[in-house]
């Protein structure tokens, strides 16, 4: 089966770079703001890249395409009926070429209402890919906790960008497992009193919520971030001993090249492609075979000729992303990588952390 995905640069500067030179001219003499409000007039969209054929460890194989839509992340998120409009216009070239299911990446799995308006608007089923991602996320989580010898149950656990989708999904699965939870939501919803009624009755963890980043950083060294807006967290005003697992793309903690050995910060959601010796793909720079999350959902269901809205809405299914997680292990997908800015992050890294966290409060 064939896949579609969609993608977008993660920030002005790799809108600059990555344009095509026929898009736009004079791309250097334009300011950032000139340059993306030509962008949103243009409607460029381009192929970006070609998977002529992933082989599973189960022996399925399927192709797909991943199609830029060169708006930068705040555009998809202010300007969402322009950029619906792009997105269903790259869905139906996919669908066209053959695609039988298109993942969403990044803001276009935010943009109109979490892939339920493009699912509407278009003849194959779209997913945000979120469960895959929440998967892999909570995965390296328990990873990291095992190394450092830790245990969830005596954890207060941070959880920043709620009541999202992926945030909401990662603090059900986190209270289910006993963790302490304190939620970082910028506004108090009746959504949220809902949510805190209900998962009351499920757990005896002790869930909080603050709207105070930098109260909730002050509180806890195990810190889970997926906010839309980006560039939130200052790893240098970090406590020792602190793990921040970054699921937002563009990313929550402001980038430093030098990373602290006192703390570990891990871009969540990356996993890498079945292992068979075959390099695929290197995508955005990063290691090979290593792909974002949701783009990985969406391989694995063109692996399964699952034809299905998997993952759309705000709500997402407990089962269905435990599910996804098992069909991306039978199919030999790595889904508890431990990466930060494009690299493995190193044993002797992990190793000055887990020092850090255990002798720090
Ligand atoms: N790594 C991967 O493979 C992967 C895969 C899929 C998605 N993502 C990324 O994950 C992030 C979240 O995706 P999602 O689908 O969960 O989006 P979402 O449903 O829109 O959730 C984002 C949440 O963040 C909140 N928020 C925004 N700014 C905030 C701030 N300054 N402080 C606290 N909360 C804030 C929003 O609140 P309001 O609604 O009140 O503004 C919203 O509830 C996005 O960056 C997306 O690109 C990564």
């Amino acid at each position: 089966m064939k896949f579609g995905f969609l993608a977008h640069p993660r920030s002005a500067l790799e809108l600059r770079t990555c344009l095509p030179p026929y898009g736009i001219p004079f791309i250097p003499f334009c300011s950032n703001e000139s340059l993306k409000m030509r962008c949103l007039e243009r409607g460029l969209i381009k192929e970006y890249f070609f998977f002529k054929n992933i082989d599973s460890k189960d022996g399925k194989s399927c192709s797909g395409k991943v199609f830029c839509i060169y708006l930068s992340p705040e555009q998809f998120l202010e300007h969402q009926g322009r950029a619906l409009e792009l997105m269903e216009r790259a869905s139906n070239d996919l669908k066209d070429w053959g695609a039988e299911v298109i993942g969403l990446g990044g803001l276009t799995g935010v943009a109109g209402s979490r892939g339920k308006e493009l699912n509407d608007k278009i003849s194959i089923p779209v997913t945000s890919g979120n469960s895959f991602t929440i998967y892999s996320s909570i995965k390296a989580l328990e990873r990291i906790i095992r190394v450092v010898g830790a245990d969830l149950r005596d954890q207060r656990i941070v959880v920043i960008g709620f009541p999202g989708s992926i945030a909401l999904a990662i603090a059900e699965i986190l209270a289910k497992k006993g963790a302490n939870l304190l939620l970082v939501s910028k506004r108090q919803t009746s959504f949220l009193k809902q949510f805190l009624s209900s998962i009351n009755d499920e757990t005896d963890a002790d869930i909080e919520v603050t709207n105070s980043i930098d109260e909730a950083l002050n509180k806890s060294k195990i810190i889970l971030t997926a906010t839309s807006t980006g560039g939130i967290i200052d790893a240098g005003k970090l406590k020792p001993g602190t793990m921040v697992i970054d699921i937002a793309q563009p990313r929550d903690v402001i980038e430093q090249r030098n990373m602290r050995k006192d703390i570990l910060i891990v871009d969540g959601g990356i996993v890498s492609l079945p292992d068979n010796g075959k390099t695929y793909c290197r995508l955005f720079g990063w290691q090979a075979n290593d792909i974002p999350g949701c783009l990985g959902e969406t391989i694995i269901l063109a692996l399964e000729n699952r034809r299905e809205a998997f993952s759309i809405g705000r709500n997402l299914s407990v089962e269905k992303i435990e599910e996804i997680g098992r069909l991306g292990e039978k199919h030999g997908f790595t889904a508890d990588n431990l990466r930060y800015f494009k690299k493995s992050i190193s044993d002797s890294h992990i190793k000055t952390f887990s020092k850090s966290f255990k002798t720090t409060n």
